[in-house]
């Protein structure tokens, strides 16, 4: 049976892509496996000057996950044109999904603007939920409606990509955040970010990260679900995903599409033994 879909306008050979942060901008994995069996790629998030990120630790191992305090290191958007698009345009035969992040509205269209035109790139995925810049206002632009909103809407006024809102799990309400991203003209929205969370360095100084892998995926399922059932908009899903049951469960909660995380850095190949086993398990168009 056929795995071809199609997600906000794009054809896609298959419903799996790699989430944002995981494979960087794809030169890093190509030795690790073919990304062009992948229904799609998205990059790291890139923002409009270049991040250094957070010290270290940055990473930590928990139970049944990880949390990362990357802090969103990237070259900034013009490099990013400039030095690593290339490396997408020459190799890539699937659709590109640009995410890019920041903590303003406009400094999200600031990034914007510089990437409209840019023909390598089929979507952007607007990162509205990324738990671990220190110097951040207090909360992330999707844990308030109004301005998730506000910021979404001056995105579409400006762009003719299709848009992918990536919201943060942690509100009260996940399906108030989507039905605002659709009102404001997303075209889908990314559940879930990871959980905003913490570990001590070996010095007992605070780290603050996202936790993610296979500790969020019941939740991750919870959000999706929900969403699926009370917003009419397209869902990826994200959160924990190991194995072809998983990725089964996500789109048995309402996701049209998923993207596998954390779980790369213990197996790259998984993406590729997840579009084999849905394959064979029939999952359908
Ligand atoms: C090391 C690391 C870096 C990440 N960087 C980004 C990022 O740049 N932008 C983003 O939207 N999400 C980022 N994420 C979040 C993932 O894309 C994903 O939403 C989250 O980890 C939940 O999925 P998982 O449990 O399968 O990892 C990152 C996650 C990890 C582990």
């Amino acid at each position: 049976m056929g795995l071809t879909t199609n997600f906000i306008g794009l054809k896609l050979k298959n419903s799996v892509f790699v989430a944002s942060g995981i494979a960087g901008f794809g030169e890093e994995y190509s030795d690790l496996f073919d990304i062009n069996k992948l229904g799609g790629f998205i990059t790291k998030t890139v923002t409009l000057l270049p991040r250094k990120g957070n010290s270290l630790p940055r990473i930590v191992e928990t139970t049944s996950g990880m949390i990362n305090s990357i802090g969103l290191e990237n070259p900034g958007v013009d490099a990013f044109i400039e030095d690593k698009l290339p490396f997408l345009r020459k190799n890539l035969k699937i659709p590109v999904i640009v995410s890019i992040g920041g903590e303003t509205a406009e400094e999200l269209v600031s990034v914007v603007r510089k990437l409209n035109g840019v023909e390598v790139i089929s979507a952007i995925e607007l990162n509205l939920s990324c738990p671990n810049i220190k110097s951040a206002r207090k909360y992330f632009i999707s844990q308030d409606k109004e301005l998730a909103y506000k910021t979404i809407r001056a995105i579409r006024k400006v762009t003719k990509f299709p848009l992918i809102a990536k919201l943060s799990p942690a509100v009260t309400d996940i399906t108030e955040i989507a039905q605002v991203s659709k009102n404001a003209g997303a075209d889908a929205v990314a559940l879930i970010n990871s959980f905003p969370a913490m570990f001590f360095s070996k010095d007992r100084a605070p780290v603050f990260g996202g936790l993610s892998g296979p500790v969020i995926k019941p939740m991750a399922l919870k959000m999706i679900y929900e969403v699926s059932r009370k917003v009419k908009i397209p869902i990826m899903g994200v959160g924990g995903i190991t194995s072809v049951k998983d990725a089964m469960d996500f789109f048995a909660a309402g996701s049209s599409v998923i993207a596998v995380g954390s779980c790369m850095f213990k197996n790259p190949k998984l993406p590729i033994e997840i579009i084999k086993g849905l394959s064979k398990n029939g999952k359908q168009d």
